[in-house]
C-alpha cells in the first residue's frame, strides 16, 4: 500500500522555483530516507506533505488524503518533527508532552516517554537537555496523536555519534511498531543504517528512488580514484568513458572517479592514461558508498 504518492509537485517562492515537478512514492510501513544537498528542497517538500504549505501545482496524496485540499493541517493525522524543534526550557519533558497534547487524554504519555528513552529524565527541565534528548522529545511530541506516518526533518544531523545512534534506534523501533517514517538527512551513513528506500532530491526534482539493497548492489562495482598532476582535457575524459568496462566517470575539483564493472578494468584505464601521456599523482581502488551515487547524480555521469 502507498502511504505517500506525489506527482509533479511545483512550489515557488516569488520568482524562485524550489520544487520543479517532484515525484515521490512512499510505501506503508517503510523507512524512507530523503536525501539531498542543502537547499535541494527537502524541507519544502516535507512541509507540503504535512499540509503546512501548498504547492502551486501537482498531486499530493498522504495516507489516502489529498493534502492540497485540506482546510486544516490537523485533519491529517501525521507526526511532524521540524528541522529545529523548540520547547519551553522551564517545562519538564513530561509537562511538555502534557502541554502539547492539549485537551487530549494523556494516558499515552508514559508510553511516549518510554519509547523515546526519556522516562528517567521526565521530571528534568528541557532547558538542560542535550541535543539528542531534545530531538527524542521532538519525536515524542510527533507521536502524541499516535499517527501512522511520521515526517522527520533532519532528526539526527546536529547530533554526535551517540545521539545519532539513539535517534536511529528509536526510528527503527517506530518502524517495528508499524509506523511509516520519512526521514530527511544529508548524513548518508544514517541512511545506510536504517532506511528501506532512498529518494534523492536535487534542485527540486527527484533524481532517483530506489530500495537501499538495490543501491548497495549497484555500488558493489569498484571505483578508481584518479588524481592527475594537471587537469585533463574534457574530450580525453569523454574518451575514457567509452573504454570497455567503464560504467561512469565523475569529475570533482582536482580528481575524477571511474566506476568499472570489475577491478581488471584498471589495466586498460592505466594503459589509456599512459598512451595519452597523462601523469598521475595517485590511482586508487575502493568500494563505492552512497556518497558516490550522490555525487554522481549531482555532478552528472
Ligand atoms: N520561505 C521561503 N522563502 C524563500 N525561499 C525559500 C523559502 N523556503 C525555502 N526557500 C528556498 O527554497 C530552496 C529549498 O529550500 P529547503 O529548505 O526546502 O531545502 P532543504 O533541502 O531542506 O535544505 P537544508 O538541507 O539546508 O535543510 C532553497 O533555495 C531555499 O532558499
Ligand atoms: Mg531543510
Amino acid at each position: 500500500m502507498q502511504m505517500i504518492s506525489v506527482k509533479g509537485l511545483v512550489k515557488d517562492f516569488g520568482s524562485f522555483r524550489a520544487l520543479n515537478g517532484l515525484d515521490m512514492q512512499v510505501k506503508a510501513g517503510e523507512i524512507y530516507g530523503f536525501i539531498g544537498q542543502n537547499g535541494a528542497g527537502k524541507t519544502t517538500t516535507m512541509n507540503i506533505l504535512a499540509g503546512l504549505s501548498r504547492p502551486a501545482q501537482g498531486e499530493c496524496n498522504v495516507n489516502g488524503r489529498d493534502v492540497t485540499k485540506l482546510t486544516h493541517p490537523g485533519d491529517l493525522n501525521i507526526g511532524y518533527l521540524p528541522e529545529d524543534p523548540k520547547f519551553y526550557p522551564w517545562m519538564t519533558a513530561q509537562e511538555t508532552l502534557v502541554y502539547l497534547s492539549g485537551v487530549r487524554k494523556t494516558g499515552h504519555i508514559g508510553d511516549i516517554l518510554r519509547w523515546t528513552g526519556l522516562m528517567e529524565a521526565q521530571d528534568r527541565r528541557v532547558g538542560g537537555f542535550s541535543r539528542g534528548m531534545k530531538q527524542r522529545l521532538g519525536i515524542g511530541a510527533a507521536l502524541i496523536r499516535n499517527p501512522q506516518l511520521l515526517i522527520l526533518d533532519e532528526p539526527s544531523s546536529a547530533l554526535d555519534p551517540e545521539g545519532r545512534s539513539e535517534v536511529l534506534h528509536l526510528i527503527k523501533e517506530l518502524k517495528n511498531m508499524g509506523k511509516t517514517i520519512v526521514v530527511s538527512t544529508h548524513i548518508l551513513d544514517d541512511v545506510e543504517r536504517v532506511c528501506d528506500t532512498v529518494g534523492m532530491i536535487n534542485a527540486g526534482k527527484m533524481m532517483f528512488e530506489k530500495p537501499l539493497a538495490q543501491l548497495q548492489k549497484e555500488s558493489a562495482q569498484p571505483l578508481f580514484d584518479i588524481t592527475p598532476v594537471s587537469s585533463v582535457r574534457p574530450e580525453i575524459l569523454d574518451e575514457m568513458k567509452m573504454l570497455p568496462g567503464v560504467v561512469s566517470l565523475t569529475k570533482t575539483a582536482k580528481a575524477f572517479t571511474i566506476k568499472a564493472v570489475d577491478k581488471e578494468v584498471s589495466v586498460s584505464v592505466m594503459g589509456f592514461l599512459a598512451e595519452h601521456g597523462i601523469v598521475i599523482e595517485s590511482f586508487s581502488l575502493r568500494k563505492a558508498r552512497l556518497e558516490d551515487l550522490f555525487l554522481q547524480e549531482v555532478n552528472g555521469k
